[in-house]
Protein backbone atom coordinates (compact mmCIF):
# COMPACT_ATOMS: atom_id res chain seq x y z
CA UNK A 1 0.00 0.00 0.00
CA UNK A 2 0.77 3.56 -1.22
CA UNK A 3 0.84 5.45 1.99
CA UNK A 4 2.35 3.51 4.64
CA UNK A 5 5.89 5.07 6.30
CA UNK A 6 8.57 3.16 5.40
CA UNK A 7 10.19 3.40 8.79
CA UNK A 8 6.66 0.91 9.72
CA UNK A 9 8.79 -0.23 12.81
CA UNK A 10 9.23 3.02 14.58
CA UNK A 11 5.39 2.87 14.85
CA UNK A 12 3.55 1.87 18.00
CA UNK A 13 1.36 -0.84 17.10
CA UNK A 14 -2.00 -1.23 17.03
CA UNK A 15 -2.36 2.21 15.85
CA UNK A 16 -4.17 3.87 12.88
CA UNK A 17 -2.72 5.99 9.71
CA UNK A 18 -4.64 8.09 7.76
CA UNK A 19 -3.38 9.43 4.59
CA UNK A 20 -4.18 13.14 4.28
CA UNK A 21 -3.51 13.11 0.74
CA UNK A 22 -6.43 10.59 -0.14
CA UNK A 23 -8.98 12.41 1.85
CA UNK A 24 -7.41 16.03 0.39
CA UNK A 25 -8.07 13.68 -3.41
CA UNK A 26 -11.62 12.43 -2.08
CA UNK A 27 -12.98 15.95 -0.84
CA UNK A 28 -11.67 17.15 -4.30
CA UNK A 29 -13.75 14.72 -5.93
CA UNK A 30 -17.29 15.73 -3.88
CA UNK A 31 -16.30 19.10 -4.44
CA UNK A 32 -15.58 18.93 -7.99
CA UNK A 33 -18.93 16.59 -8.50
CA UNK A 34 -21.18 18.92 -6.44
CA UNK A 35 -19.38 22.41 -8.28
CA UNK A 36 -21.97 22.52 -11.11
CA UNK A 37 -25.00 22.00 -8.48
CA UNK A 38 -25.51 24.97 -6.21
CA UNK A 39 -28.61 23.80 -4.62
CA UNK A 40 -26.59 20.68 -3.44
CA UNK A 41 -24.83 20.64 0.21
CA UNK A 42 -22.52 17.78 1.80
CA UNK A 43 -22.43 17.70 5.30
CA UNK A 44 -20.00 15.32 6.92
CA UNK A 45 -21.13 12.63 8.59
CA UNK A 46 -18.81 12.69 12.18
CA UNK A 47 -19.55 9.75 13.12
CA UNK A 48 -17.51 8.29 11.12
CA UNK A 49 -14.33 9.43 12.01
CA UNK A 50 -14.00 12.54 14.58
CA UNK A 51 -10.35 12.68 14.58
CA UNK A 52 -9.70 16.03 15.26
CA UNK A 53 -7.22 16.82 12.20
CA UNK A 54 -9.73 14.63 10.27
CA UNK A 55 -12.55 17.16 11.39
CA UNK A 56 -10.21 20.00 11.02
CA UNK A 57 -9.68 19.05 7.16
CA UNK A 58 -12.68 18.20 6.43
CA UNK A 59 -14.25 21.65 7.62
CA UNK A 60 -11.29 23.65 5.96
CA UNK A 61 -12.54 21.77 2.46
CA UNK A 62 -15.95 23.57 3.50
CA UNK A 63 -18.03 20.47 4.45
CA UNK A 64 -20.99 20.69 6.88
CA UNK A 65 -21.35 18.36 9.68
CA UNK A 66 -23.82 15.95 10.41
CA UNK A 67 -23.84 14.98 13.93
CA UNK A 68 -25.58 12.41 16.18
CA UNK A 69 -25.12 13.49 19.84
CA UNK A 70 -23.78 17.13 21.71
CA UNK A 71 -20.34 15.90 21.76
CA UNK A 72 -20.14 15.89 17.94
CA UNK A 73 -21.73 19.38 17.77
CA UNK A 74 -19.08 20.37 20.13
CA UNK A 75 -16.38 18.55 18.11
CA UNK A 76 -17.71 20.16 15.22
CA UNK A 77 -17.36 23.52 16.23
CA UNK A 78 -14.26 23.01 18.32
CA UNK A 79 -12.76 21.98 14.63
CA UNK A 80 -14.08 24.76 12.91
CA UNK A 81 -17.60 23.86 11.11
CA UNK A 82 -19.66 26.45 10.91
CA UNK A 83 -22.54 26.43 13.38
CA UNK A 84 -25.29 26.98 10.38
CA UNK A 85 -24.03 23.70 8.20
CA UNK A 86 -24.52 21.79 11.33
CA UNK A 87 -27.40 19.22 10.91
CA UNK A 88 -28.28 16.95 14.27
CA UNK A 89 -29.93 13.33 13.82
CA UNK A 90 -30.65 10.97 16.55
CA UNK A 91 -33.82 9.08 17.91
CA UNK A 92 -32.60 10.02 21.31
CA UNK A 93 -31.78 13.84 21.71
CA UNK A 94 -31.37 14.39 25.43
CA UNK A 95 -32.33 17.79 26.79
CA UNK A 96 -28.62 19.16 27.38
CA UNK A 97 -27.89 18.23 23.63
CA UNK A 98 -31.22 20.01 22.15
CA UNK A 99 -30.29 23.15 24.36
CA UNK A 100 -26.54 23.01 23.35
CA UNK A 101 -27.90 23.10 19.82
CA UNK A 102 -30.78 25.82 20.30
CA UNK A 103 -27.83 28.04 22.50
CA UNK A 104 -25.21 27.55 19.93
CA UNK A 105 -28.13 27.78 16.33
CA UNK A 106 -27.23 25.00 14.58
CA UNK A 107 -28.66 24.50 10.84
CA UNK A 108 -31.33 22.36 11.69
CA UNK A 109 -33.02 19.52 13.95
CA UNK A 110 -33.85 16.11 12.11
CA UNK A 111 -36.38 15.60 14.34
CA UNK A 112 -37.09 11.76 14.87
CA UNK A 113 -40.97 12.20 16.38
CA UNK A 114 -43.72 13.92 17.74
CA UNK A 115 -42.83 13.42 21.18
CA UNK A 116 -39.13 14.87 20.15
CA UNK A 117 -41.16 17.68 18.79
CA UNK A 118 -42.79 18.99 21.53
CA UNK A 119 -39.29 18.97 23.70
CA UNK A 120 -37.84 21.09 21.39
CA UNK A 121 -40.65 23.51 21.50
CA UNK A 122 -40.73 23.70 24.94
CA UNK A 123 -36.92 24.31 24.90
CA UNK A 124 -37.40 26.94 21.72
CA UNK A 125 -39.94 28.39 24.15
CA UNK A 126 -37.91 29.20 27.20
CA UNK A 127 -34.62 29.97 25.76
CA UNK A 128 -36.41 31.90 23.54
CA UNK A 129 -34.95 30.44 20.23
CA UNK A 130 -35.65 29.49 16.97
CA UNK A 131 -35.55 25.86 16.11
CA UNK A 132 -35.17 25.27 12.78
CA UNK A 133 -36.51 21.50 11.94
CA UNK A 134 -36.70 19.28 9.62
CA UNK A 135 -38.48 15.73 9.90
CA UNK A 136 -36.98 12.51 9.26
CA UNK A 137 -39.46 10.41 7.63
CA UNK A 138 -39.06 6.55 7.74
CA UNK A 139 -39.31 6.17 3.83
CA UNK A 140 -39.75 2.06 4.17
CA UNK A 141 -37.19 1.61 1.30
CA UNK A 142 -35.32 -1.39 1.48
CA UNK A 143 -31.58 -1.21 0.92
CA UNK A 144 -28.94 -3.92 0.35
CA UNK A 145 -26.42 -3.98 2.98
CA UNK A 146 -26.31 -5.99 6.52
CA UNK A 147 -29.40 -5.73 8.50
CA UNK A 148 -27.61 -3.87 11.37
CA UNK A 149 -26.70 -0.67 9.11
CA UNK A 150 -30.13 -0.35 7.17
CA UNK A 151 -32.09 1.80 9.04
CA UNK A 152 -35.00 2.95 6.24
CA UNK A 153 -37.54 -0.08 6.23
CA UNK A 154 -40.95 0.68 8.40
CA UNK A 155 -40.12 -1.76 11.37
CA UNK A 156 -36.83 -0.06 12.09
CA UNK A 157 -36.58 2.46 15.23
CA UNK A 158 -35.90 5.61 12.89
CA UNK A 159 -38.48 8.32 11.62
CA UNK A 160 -41.85 9.82 11.55
CA UNK A 161 -43.99 7.16 9.46
CA UNK A 162 -45.32 8.05 6.01
CA UNK A 163 -48.23 8.32 6.97
CA UNK A 164 -47.72 10.72 10.00
CA UNK A 165 -45.80 13.31 7.53
CA UNK A 166 -48.56 16.25 7.10
CA UNK A 167 -49.85 15.53 10.80
CA UNK A 168 -46.91 16.70 12.17
CA UNK A 169 -45.73 19.20 9.98
CA UNK A 170 -49.00 21.14 10.51
CA UNK A 171 -48.27 20.43 14.42
CA UNK A 172 -44.98 23.15 14.33
CA UNK A 173 -47.92 25.80 12.80
CA UNK A 174 -49.02 26.51 16.50
CA UNK A 175 -45.32 26.36 17.57
CA UNK A 176 -44.30 30.06 16.96
CA UNK A 177 -40.63 29.16 17.36
CA UNK A 178 -40.63 26.25 15.28
CA UNK A 179 -39.99 26.82 12.12
CA UNK A 180 -40.47 23.46 9.61
CA UNK A 181 -37.47 23.41 7.28
CA UNK A 182 -38.01 20.51 5.40
CA UNK A 183 -37.53 16.61 5.24
CA UNK A 184 -34.95 14.20 6.46
CA UNK A 185 -34.28 10.78 4.66
CA UNK A 186 -31.40 7.70 5.37
CA UNK A 187 -32.31 4.69 4.16
CA UNK A 188 -28.77 2.62 5.30
CA UNK A 189 -24.97 1.90 4.92
CA UNK A 190 -22.54 0.70 2.88
CA UNK A 191 -24.72 0.99 -0.18
CA UNK A 192 -23.14 0.27 -3.66
CA UNK A 193 -26.65 -0.30 -5.78
CA UNK A 194 -27.50 3.05 -7.10
CA UNK A 195 -31.18 1.27 -7.36
CA UNK A 196 -31.62 1.80 -3.54
CA UNK A 197 -31.02 5.53 -4.05
CA UNK A 198 -33.25 5.40 -6.91
CA UNK A 199 -36.31 3.90 -4.76
CA UNK A 200 -35.18 6.95 -2.23
CA UNK A 201 -36.15 9.46 -4.94
CA UNK A 202 -39.21 7.52 -5.51
CA UNK A 203 -40.27 7.94 -2.34
CA UNK A 204 -39.32 11.76 -1.91
CA UNK A 205 -41.29 12.31 -5.65
CA UNK A 206 -44.64 11.20 -3.87
CA UNK A 207 -44.18 12.71 -0.27
CA UNK A 208 -43.51 16.16 -2.18
CA UNK A 209 -46.76 15.29 -4.76
CA UNK A 210 -48.72 15.13 -1.08
CA UNK A 211 -47.30 18.06 -0.12
CA UNK A 212 -47.94 19.97 -2.93
CA UNK A 213 -51.29 18.79 -2.66
CA UNK A 214 -51.77 20.27 1.12
CA UNK A 215 -49.91 23.44 -0.22
CA UNK A 216 -46.79 22.73 1.92
CA UNK A 217 -43.22 23.70 0.97
CA UNK A 218 -40.55 21.99 1.93
CA UNK A 219 -37.40 24.42 1.54
CA UNK A 220 -35.00 21.38 1.77
CA UNK A 221 -34.40 17.71 0.95
CA UNK A 222 -32.37 15.68 2.70
CA UNK A 223 -31.39 12.63 1.83
CA UNK A 224 -28.81 11.16 4.54
CA UNK A 225 -25.74 9.26 3.99
CA UNK A 226 -25.04 5.69 2.74
CA UNK A 227 -22.46 5.59 -0.28
CA UNK A 228 -20.32 2.24 0.21
CA UNK A 229 -16.69 2.18 -0.45
CA UNK A 230 -14.99 -0.82 -2.30
CA UNK A 231 -13.48 -2.83 0.68
CA UNK A 232 -12.35 -5.92 -1.22
CA UNK A 233 -10.01 -3.97 -3.66
CA UNK A 234 -9.23 -0.09 -1.68
CA UNK A 235 -6.07 0.18 -4.04
CA UNK A 236 -8.03 -0.33 -7.49
CA UNK A 237 -10.88 2.49 -6.17
CA UNK A 238 -9.82 4.29 -3.56
CA UNK A 239 -12.28 7.31 -4.29
CA UNK A 240 -15.97 6.12 -4.53
CA UNK A 241 -17.96 6.94 -7.81
CA UNK A 242 -19.31 10.27 -6.53
CA UNK A 243 -20.21 11.14 -9.92
CA UNK A 244 -22.59 8.20 -10.16
CA UNK A 245 -24.14 9.00 -6.86
CA UNK A 246 -24.97 12.49 -6.92
CA UNK A 247 -26.51 12.05 -10.91
CA UNK A 248 -28.35 9.28 -9.32
CA UNK A 249 -30.57 12.33 -7.23
CA UNK A 250 -29.80 14.87 -10.34
CA UNK A 251 -32.02 12.41 -11.91
CA UNK A 252 -34.44 10.79 -9.79
CA UNK A 253 -35.53 13.41 -7.25
CA UNK A 254 -38.05 16.10 -8.76
CA UNK A 255 -37.25 19.14 -6.84
CA UNK A 256 -39.33 22.13 -6.60
CA UNK A 257 -38.21 25.61 -7.20
CA UNK A 258 -35.61 26.54 -4.84
CA UNK A 259 -35.17 23.37 -3.07
CA UNK A 260 -32.05 22.93 -1.93
CA UNK A 261 -30.73 19.06 -1.55
CA UNK A 262 -28.42 17.68 1.20
CA UNK A 263 -26.65 14.71 1.66
CA UNK A 264 -24.28 13.40 4.71
CA UNK A 265 -22.03 11.40 3.95
CA UNK A 266 -19.29 9.21 6.18
CA UNK A 267 -17.79 6.38 4.72
CA UNK A 268 -17.46 7.30 1.43
CA UNK A 269 -15.19 10.39 2.55
CA UNK A 270 -12.81 8.55 5.20
CA UNK A 271 -13.19 4.71 4.92
CA UNK A 272 -10.36 4.41 2.09
CA UNK A 273 -7.89 7.01 3.48
CA UNK A 274 -7.37 4.84 6.74
CA UNK A 275 -5.30 1.78 7.87
CA UNK A 276 -5.28 -0.15 11.12
CA UNK A 277 -1.52 -1.38 11.25
CA UNK A 278 -1.26 -4.47 13.58
CA UNK A 279 2.60 -6.78 14.78
CA UNK A 280 2.14 -10.13 14.74
CA UNK A 281 2.50 -11.75 17.73
CA UNK A 282 2.46 -15.02 17.27
CA UNK A 283 1.93 -17.91 14.83
CA UNK A 284 0.06 -20.64 16.13
CA UNK A 285 -0.01 -23.87 15.00
CA UNK A 286 -3.59 -25.48 15.94
CA UNK A 287 -4.82 -28.97 15.36
CA UNK A 288 -6.59 -28.31 12.38
CA UNK A 289 -5.63 -24.42 11.74
CA UNK A 290 -2.84 -22.00 11.48
CA UNK A 291 -3.73 -18.87 13.66
CA UNK A 292 -2.13 -15.40 13.37
CA UNK A 293 -2.47 -13.62 16.64
CA UNK A 294 -2.07 -10.16 16.04
CA UNK A 295 -1.92 -6.77 18.54
CA UNK A 296 -4.77 -5.35 17.15
CA UNK A 297 -8.53 -6.79 18.41
CA UNK A 298 -11.84 -5.61 17.95
CA UNK A 299 -12.01 -2.82 20.67
CA UNK A 300 -9.74 -1.47 17.76
CA UNK A 301 -11.94 -2.23 15.02
CA UNK A 302 -14.77 -3.97 15.70
CA UNK A 303 -16.50 -4.50 12.31
CA UNK A 304 -15.34 -8.17 11.82
CA UNK A 305 -16.76 -8.74 15.13
CA UNK A 306 -20.05 -6.83 14.53
CA UNK A 307 -21.31 -7.33 11.68
CA UNK A 308 -19.22 -9.96 9.62
CA UNK A 309 -17.06 -7.15 7.79
CA UNK A 310 -14.75 -8.34 5.61
CA UNK A 311 -11.49 -5.55 5.18
CA UNK A 312 -8.37 -6.48 2.81
CA UNK A 313 -5.67 -7.50 4.81
CA UNK A 314 -1.84 -7.68 3.53
CA UNK A 315 1.64 -8.51 5.26
CA UNK A 316 3.24 -5.43 4.71
CA UNK A 317 7.04 -7.01 6.33
CA UNK A 318 6.96 -9.82 3.79
CA UNK A 319 7.28 -7.97 0.58
CA UNK A 320 9.93 -9.66 -1.13
CA UNK A 321 9.98 -12.83 0.88
CA UNK A 322 10.09 -15.81 -0.83
CA UNK A 323 8.90 -18.30 1.75
CA UNK A 324 5.71 -19.15 -0.12
CA UNK A 325 1.71 -19.09 0.80
CA UNK A 326 -0.43 -20.33 3.71
CA UNK A 327 -3.48 -20.43 4.91
CA UNK A 328 -4.25 -18.52 8.16
CA UNK A 329 -7.04 -17.45 10.34
CA UNK A 330 -6.06 -13.89 11.82
CA UNK A 331 -7.30 -13.29 15.38
CA UNK A 332 -6.91 -10.69 18.16
CA UNK A 333 -5.99 -11.24 22.12
CA UNK A 334 -9.15 -10.59 23.68
CA UNK A 335 -11.03 -12.91 25.51
CA UNK A 336 -14.04 -13.86 22.95
CA UNK A 337 -14.37 -16.18 20.25
CA UNK A 338 -15.63 -13.35 17.87
CA UNK A 339 -12.65 -11.64 18.34
CA UNK A 340 -11.82 -12.63 14.45
CA UNK A 341 -10.55 -10.33 11.48
CA UNK A 342 -10.21 -13.25 8.65
CA UNK A 343 -10.83 -16.41 8.49
CA UNK A 344 -8.84 -19.05 5.88
CA UNK A 345 -6.98 -16.21 4.40
CA UNK A 346 -4.16 -17.07 2.08
CA UNK A 347 -1.02 -14.93 3.28
CA UNK A 348 2.60 -14.76 2.43
CA UNK A 349 4.22 -17.05 5.53
CA UNK A 350 4.38 -14.77 8.17
CA UNK A 351 6.37 -14.54 11.40
CA UNK A 352 6.61 -13.19 15.12
CA UNK A 353 7.44 -9.09 14.40
CA UNK A 354 6.05 -9.02 10.91
CA UNK A 355 3.21 -6.03 10.31
CA UNK A 356 0.00 -6.03 8.80
CA UNK A 357 -2.43 -3.45 7.37
CA UNK A 358 -5.87 -4.09 7.95
CA UNK A 359 -7.68 -2.08 5.08
CA UNK A 360 -9.97 0.10 4.88
CA UNK A 361 -10.39 1.38 8.33
CA UNK A 362 -11.08 5.35 7.94
CA UNK A 363 -14.63 4.84 8.69
CA UNK A 364 -15.94 3.14 11.63
CA UNK A 365 -12.97 2.33 13.03
CA UNK A 366 -11.36 4.72 15.61
CA UNK A 367 -14.98 5.93 16.60
CA UNK A 368 -16.14 2.56 17.35
CA UNK A 369 -12.98 1.33 19.68
CA UNK A 370 -13.30 0.64 23.22
CA UNK A 371 -11.59 -0.30 26.31
CA UNK A 372 -13.01 -3.75 27.22
CA UNK A 373 -10.16 -5.80 28.75
CA UNK A 374 -8.56 -2.66 30.46
CA UNK A 375 -6.80 -2.20 26.67
CA UNK A 376 -5.59 1.12 25.48
CA UNK A 377 -7.33 3.18 22.67
CA UNK A 378 -5.33 2.43 19.48
CA UNK A 379 -2.58 5.50 18.54
CA UNK A 380 -3.23 7.50 15.94
CA UNK A 381 -0.54 8.70 13.27
CA UNK A 382 -1.95 11.15 10.64
CA UNK A 383 0.64 11.16 7.27
N1 LIG B 1 -26.93 10.08 8.19
C1 LIG B 1 -27.54 9.33 9.12
C2 LIG B 1 -28.83 9.75 9.65
C3 LIG B 1 -26.95 8.13 9.56
O1 LIG B 1 -27.56 7.39 10.47
C4 LIG B 1 -25.69 7.74 9.02
C5 LIG B 1 -25.02 6.50 9.46
C6 LIG B 1 -25.08 8.57 8.06
C7 LIG B 1 -25.74 9.73 7.66
C8 LIG B 1 -23.76 8.25 7.44
O2 LIG B 1 -23.81 7.08 6.72
P1 LIG B 1 -22.60 6.64 5.75
O3 LIG B 1 -22.49 7.65 4.64
O4 LIG B 1 -21.36 6.60 6.56
O5 LIG B 1 -23.03 5.30 5.29
N2 LIG B 1 -20.99 1.43 12.12
C9 LIG B 1 -21.52 0.95 10.84
C10 LIG B 1 -22.22 2.05 10.08
C11 LIG B 1 -23.35 2.67 10.83
C12 LIG B 1 -23.95 3.87 10.10
C13 LIG B 1 -24.91 4.59 10.97
N3 LIG B 1 -25.51 5.74 10.35
C14 LIG B 1 -20.38 0.33 10.05
O6 LIG B 1 -19.27 0.24 10.55
O7 LIG B 1 -20.61 -0.15 8.92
Amino acid sequence: MSFIPSDIKGLKTPCYIYDTQLLERTLNAIKAEIAGYENFHVHYAIKANANPSVLRQIAVAGLGADCVSGGEIEAAIREGFPKQEIVFAGVGKADWEIKLSLEQGIGMFNVESVEELQVINEWATSLQKHARVSFRINPNVGAHTHAHITTGKAENKFGVDMADMVRVIRMTEEMPLVDFTGLHFHIGSQLLIMDDFVALCSRVNELQDILDSEGIYAPNINVGGGLGIDYNAPDEHPIPDFKAYFDTFKKGLQLRKGQQLHFELGRAVVGQMGALLTSVLYVKQGKQKQFVIVDAGFTDLIRPALYGAHHHIENLSAEGRTAGKQTYDVVGPICESSDVFAKDLELPTTQRGDIFAIRSAGAYGETMASGYNCRKLPSVYTI
